[in-house]
């Protein structure tokens, strides 16, 4: 089932002078983790606002085509309507905080406070998230004197307890040390296993190879590769396009330019383990 699709869009920002996408077409299915890859520039952020709608009723712009949200334009529903479906993060930890809240579990309660949940009902998916989560230990403390890594989860949490079925992560991690950007995986992973539908811009091309179930690249004006994981960050020809490939995948391929063909470029360390095990 299609959870999002993009039809010949085609799309310029009111000052820019160049479209920043022509004539793309794609379809994200319902629970898909897909990931979103390209240099700088190539339009990851603006497809991220197209996709929840904040392009074009905040940000006004020429588009063309179509955006569905099961079937519906989203350029005919109300932005209200789409964010009750569609969760934003994104890359600023410290932004998303909303700095009024004294600790983290009112912090995590204030979107559903704003929405008019009931309290016992607020309660509840507080409660479920904090666990979900496994933030237990952040829930008393005051938002600022968390560090970034903490915060990102934090501003995740808040936007889990509205309970969104699509979500929208653009670069999550940038911002943050490893063990941070690990703990956010650890998120996503969750996330993943409850079925959540997951669009992902991340640099950190490892952790795409890893838990992504599809890439798509972009690339002047539109999408150069996509594909299963395993089939785009096997390809030489990503690099060409201002991305890098997964340290896996960049062996595999000095092996095969080098050495022997190999049957399969790998992606990952299990693939690497399948490829190779008759070769030592
Ligand atoms: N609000 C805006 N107004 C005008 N141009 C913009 C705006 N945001 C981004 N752009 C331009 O659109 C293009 C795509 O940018 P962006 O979507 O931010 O790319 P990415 O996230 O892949 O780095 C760039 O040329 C950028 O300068
Ligand atoms: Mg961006």
């Amino acid at each position: 089932m299609k959870a999002l699709e993009v039809k010949n869009l085609s799309f310029k920002y009111l000052i820019g002078k160049e479209k920043v996408f022509e004539n793309l077409s794609l379809s994200i299915n319902k629970g898909e983790l897909v990931a979103i890859i390209g240099r700088n520039g190539s339009g990851k952020t603006t497809l991220c606002n197209l996709l929840r709608g904040f392009i074009p009723h905040l940000t006004q712009g020429d588009l063309e085509g179509d955006i569905l949200l099961y079937d519906d334009s989203i350029l005919k529903m109300d932005l209200s309507d789409l964010s009750d479906k569609i969760g934003y993060i994104f890359q600023n930890p410290f932004i998303q905080i909303s700095g009024i809240k004294e600790t983290v579990y009112e912090e995590i309660g204030f979107g559903l406070e704003n929405l008019g949940v009931p309290r016992d009902e607020m309660i509840r998916r507080i409660e479920e998230i904090i666990k979900l989560l496994k933030i237990e230990d952040l829930k008393d403390k005051h938002p600022a004197e968390l560090s970034g890594g903490q915060r990102q989860r934090v501003a995740i949490a808040s936007i889990l307890a509205m309970d969104p079925e699509i979500l929208i992560i653009d670069e999550p991690t940038s911002q943050l040390d490893p063990k941070g950007t690990e703990e956010i995986f650890e998120i996503i992973k969750i996330l993943k296993e409850q079925n959540k539908t997951i669009i992902l811009v991340e640099h950190k091309i490892d952790l795409i190879a890893e838990y992504a179930d599809r890439v798509i690249l972009l690339n002047d004006k539109n999408i150069v590769f996509d594909g299963t994981t395993s089939e785009i960050l096997s390809k030489e020809d990503v690099m060409s396009y201002g991305t890098n490939l997964p340290q896996i995948a960049k062996l595999g391929i000095e092996y095969n330019n080098k050495v022997e063909k190999l049957s399969k470029i790998p992606s990952v360390l299990e693939e690497a383990v399948e490829v190779f095990k008759d070769k030592v």
